[in-house]
């Protein structure tokens, strides 16, 4: 079968820039701004290479929640989305957080509101819940224990045996946490628009095009993607798996900013974009709302700035800090 029969559309292939361009001025301002200001950035795996390339620190949710803890500038400027600039904050209540626009928001995380989740409690008050920490803060606050896709492993592991679980809102990730500790839970039906879209047809026919790359998922991912995966792992381990893995060339079922942390920190390595049904790439809308402009503009105007009452800062710091005694 040739390649043209094989793709509905090109696959996009990722490898290092050898000569990255220099810094445009905006960026150069925005490096400036950050040291007169005392700031730090924390950037997720998925956004903009440009954003990406002038941050402090650049990971995945629990690596970013665990900077946002030891941090001390007086300024966090989280290039994430809104979940992950809250956890920020409850982590930090006397810290000033920026996220540079207030609607990059979460499919994940909306799929589960607060009422419903207290509502079921209530219903059943003996229920231990393990939420991930794509959630709101009030649907943290509800919780027992959080996690990431870094350590829901570890953490499940960690729940008394004789408590039933109920693991909120990522059903795909549940089932993943599920096979991996053999631990019954019931699982909340939430999943990212995004990571959804991978298809076990888009994934069969990017691998007959290239039969010996690895492929790494994101837990996300539906099952019968999962199940097409050398590796399933959290967007860090992606780092470190394609680092100590020999193969040269990779096929990434994530969001596609992962594909600049990769190709930056791996420059002799080639991603291929895992393609969906209908697109060569899987971008998350939330995730690509920050651009530079809306960066620079809220350092300059410590705004818009990440809001919350105190009590609920409280009543979600305790899910979060058994997180990380856990991890
Ligand atoms: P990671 O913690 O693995 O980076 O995942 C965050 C996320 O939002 C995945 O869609
Ligand atoms: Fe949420 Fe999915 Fe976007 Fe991650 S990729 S922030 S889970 S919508």
């Amino acid at each position: 079968m040739s390649t043209s029969t094989i793709s509905k559309f090109d696959l996009q292939v990722f490898k290092h820039n050898q000569f990255p361009l220099a810094l445009s001025s905006e960026q150069e301002e925005i490096l400036k701004l950050k040291k007169e200001k005392n700031a730090v950035i924390l950037c997720h795996n998925y956004q903009i290479d440009s954003i990406q390339k002038i941050s402090d620190y650049v990971g995945d949710s629990l690596g970013l929640a665990r900077q946002a803890a030891q941090t001390d500038a007086d300024i966090i400027v989280f290039c994430g989305v809104h979940f992950m600039a809250e956890t920020a904050k409850i982590l930090n209540p006397s810290k000033t957080v920026l996220l540079p626009d207030m609607d990059a928001g979460c499919s994940l995380s909306d799929s589960c509101p607060a009422p419903q989740l207290a509502d079921y409690k209530k219903k059943n008050p003996d229920t231990y819940i393990v939420a991930y920490v794509n959630c709101s803060a009030d649907v943290k606050a509800l919780s027992d224990v959080i996690c990431t896709s870094g350590n829901a492993v570890q953490i499940v592991n960690n729940v008394p045996e004789d408590k039933e679980i109920l693991f909120v809102p990522d059903q795909n990730l549940g089932q993943w946490v599920m096979g991996q500790t053999g631990r019954k839970m019931k699982l909340w039906p939430g999943s990212c628009y995004a990571h959804v879209l991978f298809t076990k047809e888009s994934i069969e026919r990017c691998r007959l095009e290239h039969p010996n790359a690895p492929v790494v998922a994101h837990p996300e991912c539906i099952e019968s993607v999962r199940d097409l995966a050398d590796e399933v792992c959290s967007t860090e381990k992606m780092v470190s798996y394609c680092r100590d893995n020999s193969s040269n060339t990779f096929i990434i079922l994530t969001e596609t900013g992962m594909m600049h942390r990769l190709t930056r920190e791996l420059p002799n390595k080639s991603f291929i974009a895992g393609p969906t049904g209908h697109c060569a790439c899987n971008d998350c809308r939330f995730m690509k709302m920050n651009t530079i402009s809306k960066l620079f503009d809220c350092l300059k105007n410590k705004s818009p700035e990440i809001k919350m009452p105190d009590s609920l800062i409280k009543n979600a710091q305790k899910p979060i800090e058994r997180m990380l005694n856990w991890s």
